[in-house]
């Protein structure tokens, strides 16, 4: 390689495209409104943003993607997810500056945007894609917004996106392919459900016990939220209820992706299941920041329009209260914590399985 050409600042970060890049409607069409300037800005700033966090999910996705993954790819997995995560925190931040604007200064320029909207951003779809909310995952209202509002191209490229599996179905292959579970010469499912047993009956004991603190009509209701609990255990287990389920669109997870996912969450303090423990634990704060920044933006809009339509069409605040309800891709992890029980009554796992979990210095 021969002599360089000193980098200039500048021309590095190719300032003149960037900072020429902020062209407020107002000002084409007459006096420019001062806070159209602001407006653009935080847009755009979310854009980068979205640009960095596609580019960790693309490489989480493509170790997902490898047909064993290394230990040492696991934490490169989990640093990523947690500057994603940091990056999400800048995301929250950002929406008090969008509101220093005012209702009415917004009103000045509105207009004049229709029928642009965030429905159109296609980096944030492509982060729903990336993860696992395509367009068969969401409720009827939404689909024809989920891409409806999209020039063709856009459209295109965001199909193209979804006929890849998302993250989420690379992370149940994995979750799969744990192997600690299938042990022959141990049945853990056995013995985890013994421990269950104890402590549905345990509860058990304890309502009959209070039946003259709570009368007997309470005690009866209380024992059948007992049973409702005792049929979500035995669903776990039973292939079929879980089909069924998946075909309901209550589960998203396969039978056996979800036990070995629950096996990691109750024995995330063997050494072996850490990492994974991090990865599960951070991929559920991902989808609870993304969830709390859409009601944060929800609350926004409502502020700012009141219960007018979004200039895409939408009905506004209503609408994107209802897309944060339901725009959730790890729920399955949330729902596991339903199967959890005390560390006292864990299983013991035999020597040969603790083995198998266990690396240390010596
Ligand atoms: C004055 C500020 C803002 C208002 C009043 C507002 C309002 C809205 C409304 C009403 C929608 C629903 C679609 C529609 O009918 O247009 C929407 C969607 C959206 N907005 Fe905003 N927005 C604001 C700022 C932002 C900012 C700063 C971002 C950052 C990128 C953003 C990103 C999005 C996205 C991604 C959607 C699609 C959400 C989904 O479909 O789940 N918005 N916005």
């Amino acid at each position: 390689m021969g002599p360089r050409e000193p980098v200039y600042y500048g021309d590095y970060l190719q300032l003149d495209k960037l900072l020429d890049s902020q062209h407020p409607e107002s000002k084409k069409v007459g006096s420019e409104c001062h806070d159209e300037m602001l407006f653009i800005l935080v847009h755009q700033v979310y854009e980068l943003w979205f640009k960095q966090i596609i580019h960790e999910l693309k490489s989480v996705y493509s170790t997902f993607g490898e047909e064993s993954i290394e230990e040492k790819s696991l934490s490169t997995v989990v640093a990523r997810l947690e500057r994603v995560k940091k990056i999400q925190g800048l995301l929250l931040s950002q929406l008090e500056v969008m509101e220093t604007m005012t209702p009415m200064d917004f009103l000045e320029f509105r207009d004049l945007l229709i029928p642009a909207s965030g429905f159109q951003s296609v980096q944030f779809r492509e982060i729903e894609i990336l993860l696992g909310l395509g367009t068969k995952d969401r409720i009827a209202v939404d689909r024809e917004y989920f891409l409806g509002r999209l020039s063709q191209p856009d459209r295109e490229k965001l199909l193209k996106i979804e006929e890849q599996p998302s993250f989420l179905k690379l992370l149940e292959g994995w979750l799969e392919r744990v192997p600690f579970t299938a042990n022959k010469s141990f049945d853990f499912w056995k013995e985890y459900n013994k421990s269950v047993e104890t402590m549905l009956s345990r509860d058990e004991k304890i309502i009959r016990g209070n039946e003259d603190h709570f009368g007997s009509k309470e005690m009866e209701g209380q024992l059948a939220y007992l049973g409702i609990t005792r049929k979500t255990f035995e669903s776990l287990f039973d292939e079929k209820i879980h089909n069924s389920l998946i075909e309901k669109k209550e589960r998203k997870f396969s039978q056996k992706a979800t036990l070995n996912a629950l096996f990691i969450l109750l024995y995330r303090d063997e050494p072996i299941l850490n990492q994974p423990f991090n990865i599960l634990t951070a991929l559920m704060d991902i989808d609870e920041n993304f969830t709390t920044w859409r009601y944060r933006h929800s609350m926004m809009a409502h502020r700012m329009l009141g219960t007018k339509i979004g200039t895409g069409g939408s009905s506004g605040h209503e609408y994107l209260k209802r897309a944060a309800e339901n725009n959730r891709v790890f729920v399955d992890l949330y729902n596991l914590s339903t199967f959890l029980i005390p560390r006292s009554l864990l299983p013991v796992l035999p020597d040969s399985v603790k083995k198998e979990l266990d690396f240390h210095f010596s």
